[in-house]
């Protein structure tokens, strides 16, 4: 199955590293603005390919959308970073405009693809890509909530190994819900568990509260201490969509996508629990929320709402 990834930048040709070593796909194309560098990339991810086992064609192409024709999945990266002190809601002009311009030349090429999108400020490019290109749901999503998971279970690893517990990264479970947002992701505490065992039974309020602001800031940090947005896992989160897509998982993944009555919200995308599938957003797992962490939502809902409503010139 072929996988298009618009924009070969850190993430963009991370994401195409990623999918080309888990080996599932037939064939990703690497498209960027840029003459020669998604070529470039390309080409050293194939010279990688016989020490690593890898059958998945690697193909870089500047700004040609024909070569991208036919893919199953498109990922959009393309857009301008943060650098240090931005927030990802200050690209919002220039990258509406970017988003939607590959969007539309990329579905005239692949007219049945699922578009995943990781473009900031995320959740508004995901409603955009929606209104723009008025395709059913299922098929435009955007990358926030399993990115954000895993950094809250990376901060909640470490606060459990700082309590005494021998904890790897593997052996703690969380989701993180709402915007991709550095002041209201919900890491969703009472979910958060260590081998089944809910981390609030192990750690004190203290300890929690720093892994949660940690988690909130995980992008953030990253970009203070780079100069720019990460990408490595960033591009592990998009595989892993990518491949439950491909591959047909069904896998329950956080995920942003348009509720429509879903969570009591209706005509935004934000970051909920979804089963991911060959169709691609093919459920929406609708979990009730209580306290403090529906409190957080809806605060969430309400800042994504406030971001869209800056859309207004782009959506026309
Ligand atoms: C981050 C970018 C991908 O959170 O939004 O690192």
């Amino acid at each position: 199955m072929k996988v298009t990834v618009v924009g070969a930048g850190n993430v963009g040709a991370t994401v195409a590293n990623v999918i080309a070593m888990k080996n599932f796909a037939s064939e990703v194309v690497l498209l960027d603005i840029k003459e020669g560098v998604s070529e470039g990339k390309a080409m050293d991810m194939m010279q990688a390919a016989p020490m690593l086992g890898i059958d998945t064609t690697v193909t870089g192409v500047t700004n040609d959308y024909a070569a991208t024709a036919g893919s199953k999945v498109v990922v959009v990266t393309s857009g301008i970073p943060r650098k240090p002190g931005m927030s990802r809601e200050d690209l919002i002009g220039t990258n509406a405009k970017i988003v939607k311009g590959v969007v539309d030349q990329a579905l005239q090429y692949s007219p049945t693809a699922i578009f995943i999108i990781i473009s900031n400020p995320m959740d508004t490019m995901t409603y955009l890509t929606l209104k723009d290109t008025k395709l059913p749901r299922n098929r435009v999503l955007g990358l926030g909530g399993l990115l954000d998971s895993s950094r809250f279970k990376y901060y909640i690893t470490a606060a459990l190994k700082a309590a005494g517990m021998p904890a790897t990264l593997t052996d703690v479970d969380g989701m993180v819900v709402g915007g991709h947002n550095d002041k209201t992701m919900v890491p969703l505490v009472s979910y958060a568990a260590y081998r089944g065992i809910p981390v609030t039974k192990l750690l004190s309020s203290a300890a929690i509260e720093d892994a949660v602001a940690k988690t909130k800031k995980g992008g953030a940090t990253l970009t203070q201490l780079i100069g720019t947005s990460a990408w490595y896992a960033p591009g592990a989160a998009v595989a892993t969509l990518v491949g439950a897509i491909v591959t047909d998982a069904k896998k329950l993944i956080p995920c942003c996508v348009y509720l429509d009555g879903e969570y009591g919200e209706h005509d935004l995308c934000i970051g909920v629990p979804v089963i991911l599938g060959s169709k691609g957003v093919e459920r929406i797992v609708d979990v009730k929320l209580e306290g403090e962490e529906k409190a957080a939502f809806a605060m969430s809902v309400a800042a994504a709402r406030e971001t869209n409503s800056l859309l207004s010139g782009a959506l026309q």
